[in-house]
């Protein structure tokens, strides 16, 4: 009977929340997530476990470049900018979370980092923790530092933060300046909340009732490059409205007459949160539907950003093997999608599952975060990498750099590079 679907544990689905948005957000189903396979193309090289620490006092892991508005990379007097989650390396591997800070990273050749410290003070910073985001410099020489603000400082609850942590915009500015001793970030602004989860689009930590930690996070900066207006993506996923798969979820119709779902896929009810940016500061944000969902696929679409090339529209996000929902599995690795009709098109996943960099099947928690740059350099953090043993080394440092190449709806992986190298290219277009 058409519109009842044959899946176990939903028996109907309600009517659809109405949109006003001009756009329809784009679906990653579970028929499109079942092609995911590991191949020469998208399977990145084993990573070495004598490797050295870029800052060896600490753990370090999701880095993000100082970009200009329009997407290119910073070059303050000669020196390249990275941003990085940092916490002290004698916490535990796992405690590093409720103790990240963002560090500051430079670079004269884009080889050698030095790390310069936590730019910001930590009172007045929101959060009792600051996760991941992204840095914008403008034509005036502010930088924009965007973050997520996790958990309150008042109000900790260290045995249940995963429930009780709520996860918000933020952000502050910066002036900048360079000499011999490295990068000044000086006048520090006001650190405010940009947005919070709305419950509809965007699920709040109270509505929170899957196995997995719930987000709102990982703000990134994006100027569409055709419009030149300005939006934040986001980490997030679908508000309690929205606790069941639309067909579309699932997949096309042929495939849905076969389609086994378990139950509770629903719960893992990822997407791409979106938000347009109304002022010149970038601080004043006005919420839109996600751009992409993951409902019934994957639990966690981390990280996203956005590349655009020859028109092309290319959104990445980063995901784990255990936030794919029950019936499905994949790597650890960074995954594409595509529009060839702008920033509000239909998103396609590339490669035709969405994955573009695994971790290799022997070593599957190597790294992680990969973040794809305007070339498609892509850098990413040493994670969980096995020694000749099988034994884990804990990482907490830049991983090699790969380049990718991307033609249309493909990818292949070309290159190795050093770890945490950002090679000189076109896109460091404007000096400061
Ligand atoms: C990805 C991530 C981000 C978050 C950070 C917290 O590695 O989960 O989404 O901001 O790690 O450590």
């Amino acid at each position: 009977i058409a519109g009842v679907l044959t899946v176990s544990g939903l028996t109907a689905i309600p009517a659809q929340a109405e949109s006003n948005a001009a756009y329809d957000t784009s679906v990653w189903s579970r028929q499109m997530a079942e092609k995911v396979e590991l191949t020469k193309d998208n399977t990145a090289p084993e990573i070495d476990t004598d490797f050295d620490l870029v800052a060896p006092d600490h753990w370090v892991w999701d880095t993000w470049p100082l970009q200009n508005r329009d997407g290119s990379l910073a070059k303050i007097k000669g020196y390249r900018v990275a941003f990085a989650l940092v916490a002290p390396r004698n916490l535990g591997w796992g405690a590093r979370h409720t103790e990240a800070r963002i560090g500051m990273f430079t670079s004269k050749n884009g080889k050698d980092w030095t790390y310069q410290g936590i730019p910001y003070e930590y009172e007045e910073a929101l959060g009792h923790m600051q996760w991941a985001g992204s840095a914008m410099l403008d034509e005036e020489g502010k930088v924009h530092f965007f973050y997520t603000a996790t958990g309150e400082k008042e109000n900790w609850q260290q045995d249940n933060w995963e429930r009780t942590a709520p996860q918000k915009l933020a952000k502050t500015t910066f002036d900048i300046s360079a000499d011999k001793e490295g990068v000044h970030l000086t006048n520090e602004g006001e650190h405010e909340i940009m947005l919070e989860a709305d419950g509809e689009y965007y699920e709040t930590i109270e509505q929170a009732d899957s196995p997995i930690i719930t987000a709102f996070r990982d703000p990134y900066f994006f100027q569409d490059p055709a419009t030149g207006k300005e939006y934040i993506l986001f980490e997030g996923q679908t508000g309690d409205n929205y606790d069941y798969l639309k067909p579309e979820n699932i997949g096309d119709e042929e495939y849905r007459q076969t389609a086994d779902v378990p139950a509770g896929a629903e719960k893992y009810n990822g997407n791409i949160g979106i938000a347009e940016v109304t002022d010149d500061d970038a601080s004043e944000l006005e919420m839109m539907p996600p751009l992409l969902e993951s409902i019934g696929t994957n639990h966690q679409m981390e990280r996203p950003h956005m590349v655009v090339k020859d028109g092309n529209y290319y959104l990445f996000t980063i995901s784990h093997t255990f936030t794919y929902a029950p019936g499905l599995t994949g790597p650890d690795g960074v995954y594409g999608f595509v529009s060839e009709e702008g920033m509000f098109g239909d998103y396609e996943p590339m490669n035709e599952s969405g994955l573009v960099i695994a971790n290799p099947e022997d070593n599957p928690y190597q790294a992680y975060s990969w973040n794809i740059l305007p070339d498609f350099q892509v850098i990413s953090f040493i994670n969980e990498p096995r020694d000749e043993n099988g034994e884990v080394q804990f990482g907490g440092t830049f991983a090699p750099t790969l380049q990718i190449e991307v033609d249309g709806k493909t990818s292949t992986i070309t290159e190795e590079r050093k770890h945490g190298e950002i090679k000189p290219f076109g896109s460091y277009s404007k000096q400061y």
